[in-house]
């Protein structure tokens, strides 16, 4: 409908430079958070976030980050909303979007979305679809930062499905110039075309131990995703090999760090050794999600705002 309205669906809807300008936003109004110095420059702006799929990180990130900007946000879980009994998703964001000043969604395909998109007259984020989850890698790439320096160059290690959040991670490699090693059971790799489209910048492994050797920071996902949940248990088989454990940890570069987007299932594709341990930074990365998309939220409503 309104074309010149940015949208954020997929890691690569921004530049280069733009996710860097995010990740220099982000570091300046968490520092002003942590000093408890009130930056509110979103009053009376309202955030509507739809919940198709469940939410904990996701939520509050967005929820307290709109309120900590000075805006307010709404929650829209599809069983309360006429979305859960049918109404087109075009419709639904023909009205909303006559409502509020900007849109967060969780949904299934990522061809919803865009249609919500496309009948939007403002901003819409991709709060995760089945194919990317773009807000997740930004709160990731910005933790990598803050604990190791740039991540061009670097070598990133993905263990287990090539999901959503692996999807955006590729996009990630691509723009920001780092390489990932990717280990996936048979009949779980990343997709030929995207695996083209991302030239040097993948390298797939069979065995996740080879993925792993010399890598700067070793990341992987649940087993089952949301959506999935039929083939729990076939998964659990497929991917008993795909556990990131202390002897996988050993083999990465002795500074390496581990990361899991969460909700993590210890034990299956983490041991507790590992995510409870010192490489983890868990939970610096769940916390990040809260500077990045405040990042983000000002950026898409007021533009590129200069550092102080
Ligand atoms: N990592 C993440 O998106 O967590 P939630 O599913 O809790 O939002
Ligand atoms: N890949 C997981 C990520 C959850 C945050 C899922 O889609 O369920």
């Amino acid at each position: 409908m309104t074309s010149s309205v940015r949208h954020f669906l997929q890691f690569n809807d921004f530049s280069r430079p733009e996710i860097e300008h995010l990740f220099r936003r982000a570091s300046w109004i968490k520092q002003r958070f942590k000093r408890y110095d009130p930056y509110r420059p979103l009053s009376d702006r309202t955030l509507a976030m739809v919940f198709e799929k469940h939410s904990t990180r996701t939520r509050v990130s967005f929820e307290a980050g709109m309120m900590q900007l000075g805006g307010h946000a709404i929650n829209l879980a599809t069983r309360d909303t006429q979305l859960g009994r049918g109404e087109p998703i075009e419709d639904v964001a023909r009205v909303i979007t006559r409502m509020v000043d900007i849109v967060m969604i969780r949904t299934f395909e990522q061809a919803i979305i865009e249609r919500f998109a496309e009948n939007s007259r403002v901003p819409v984020i991709n709060g995760l679809t089945d194919e990317f989850h773009p807000c997740q890698i930004l709160g990731d790439i910005f933790t990598y930062i803050e604990h190791r320096g740039p991540i061009s160059g670097r070598t990133i290690a993905w263990v287990g499905d090539s999901n959503n959040v692996c999807n955006t991670w590729l996009q990630a490699a691509c723009l920001l110039d780092f390489k990932l090693h990717v280990a996936s059971p048979p009949g779980y790799e990343i997709e030929t075309t995207r695996a083209d489209a991302a030239g040097d910048h993948l390298a797939r492994f069979a065995d996740p131990h080879d993925a792993v050797r010399g890598a700067d920071l070793v990341t992987t996902d649940v087993w089952t995703s949301m959506g999935f949940e039929e083939e729990t248990e076939e998964r659990k088989h497929d991917f008993a090999d795909f556990r990131v454990d202390a002897e996988m940890m050993a083999l990465a570069k002795p500074t390496a760090l581990f990361m899991h987007c969460l909700p993590a299932h210890r034990g299956e594709e983490v041991t507790a050794e590992v995510i409870d341990g010192p490489n983890s930074v868990v939970w610096d990365e769940a916390e990040n999600r809260l500077h990045t998309q405040k990042a983000l939220l000002e950026f898409l409503l007021l533009g590129q705002v200069d550092p102080a």
